[in-house]
């Protein structure tokens, strides 16, 4: 215990033999027998003199000791920041909902600064009525609030030959979870009246990329919104202000960023897109061509190599993130001994279709080391596949659609790795 605890802080030392002293039970907080904690008995500049008024920050930040929770990105993963990736840091986030400055970012063409007075949403195509609204127009259609997960089909990419990337924000990072505000893209179709020929739609950016994907008529009219908040606020520039299309469940890349333009036609425009992007290669060479849906994926959140555990042993709190674009998670499962043992996690927070949901599992860490891995299952009754699993039916040249199980490796000292085990 000497060694295991070397270099602790007075005041922690005195906690673990005021735990000893009572069996060794998992005693949480320290004993207010422990005087002389600087913490306690020095005066800090914070007690002496008076803060900043309400008028320093009309727009808030977070604290400065926060300053290191912050999107990332991995420089040599693309060409350049432009047509670029960055990603949540998830290992220092905790509930199901990611505030607008941490979620993740991917940009063709780069950010767009569009002027809302200046930006107009056409409906062409195989409509009754081609029409052209303003943001005002929009705003006069009834309007939904929605949580949804957004996650690029590339998250975890780089994980599929192996253990690559050491932290869950590089390997499940590129998702982000917001209540969004927006008009049901159904009303905006409606009011054009689209033909029955008119079977899919193209959504397209007002970007230098000029995005266009095209969504199944089904879909559009089902659940998608035309959204122009954020957790509350507008969208941020990253994210496609002053509109974006949402398309709840389905993969990253068909979120039309700066939305401007709809066009109803009869046939899937895939086939005239590049189809080298967006396909998962099979193993024999085959491309499997429509997977939109994100399959259910969960990840541990902490510990993780960005987030170890610091505390010594006890009772120690696992935490991940799951989801689904199939519905909603009931439940997670939690190993620490690499699979041998599973345990039921224990869900906290709103369980919303198509949303991030949160877990938890506390147990008492005897210091030894750990393989932690998670579970998803989700409403349709789906379990989510182990790595190996996945590369029996996708094999090795996939980039898209990794949803496998993830494993951290922790080291008696707390330290964690991304690692494979099968
Ligand atoms: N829309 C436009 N106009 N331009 C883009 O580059 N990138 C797409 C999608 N919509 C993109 C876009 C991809 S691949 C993803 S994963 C999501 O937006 C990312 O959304 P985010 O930047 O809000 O995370
Ligand atoms: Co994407």
């Amino acid at each position: 215990m000497t060694e295991q605890f070397k270099g602790m802080k007075p005041s922690r030392r005195a906690f673990l033999r005021g735990a000893a002293a009572v069996g060794g039970a998992t005693a949480m907080g320290t004993s207010a027998a422990a005087q002389g904690d600087p913490a306690i008995t020095e005066l800090k500049p914070w007690n002496q003199f008076l803060g900043e008024g309400v008028d320093a920050s009309p727009y808030g930040m977070p604290s400065k000791f926060e300053a290191h929770v912050r999107r990332q990105d991995v420089p040599w993963l693309t060409a350049d920041p432009i047509s670029s990736i960055n990603f949540t840091p998830l290992h220092e986030m905790d509930g199901i909902i990611t505030p607008n400055g941490l979620c993740f970012e991917r940009h063709h063409g780069g950010v767009a600064e569009v002027d809302p007075a200046e930006h107009r949403i056409m409906i062409n195509g195989l409509v009754d009525r081609e029409l052209v609204f303003t943001m005002e127009d929009l705003m006069r259609f009834p309007r939904e609030n929605h949580v949804y997960f957004l996650e690029c089909a590339a998250n975890s990419g780089m994980e599929w030959r192996g253990a690559q990337l050491n932290g869950c924000q590089y390997t499940h990072g590129m998702i982000h979870n917001v209540m969004y505000t927006g008009v049901p893209l159904r009303l905006l179709l409606e009011e054009a009246g689209v033909k029955t020929e008119g079977k899919w739609l193209l959504a397209e950016g007002a970007d230098a990329s000029g995005m266009t994907r095209s969504i199944p008529m089904e879909k559009a009219l089902d659940d998608c919104l035309v959204a122009f908040k954020m957790n509350g606020e507008a969208l941020r520039p990253e994210q496609g202000y002053p509109v974006r299309l949402v398309v709840p469940g389905w993969e990253g890349n068909m979120w039309i960023k700066w939305l401007r333009r709809l066009e109803v036609g009869d046939k899937p425009w895939h086939q005239r897109e590049e189809t080298s992007k967006y396909t998962d290669l099979l193993g024999d060479g085959r491309a499997r061509r429509f997977t939109w849906e994100m399959d259910a994926k969960s990840v541990i959140t902490s510990p993780s190599p960005q987030a170890p555990i610091t505390h010594g042993k006890g009772q120690t709190v696992i935490t991940g993130v799951a989801w689904s674009g199939r519905g909603t998670i009931p439940r997670v499962d939690v190993t620490i001994d690499g699979g041998v043992n599973w345990h039921e996690a224990r869900m906290s927070g709103p369980s919303l279709d198509k949303s991030m949901h949160r877990f938890y599992y506390e147990f008492d860490w005897d210091g030894s080391e750990l393989l932690l891995q998670s579970r998803a299952h989700d409403s349709t009754g789906y379990v989510q596949p182990t790595k190996d699993q996945l590369r029996a039916v996708r094999g090795l040249n996939s980039i898209y659609h990794n949803n496998g199980i993830q494993t951290w490796f922790v080291n008696s000292d707390g330290v964690a790795e991304n690692v494979e085990i099968s």
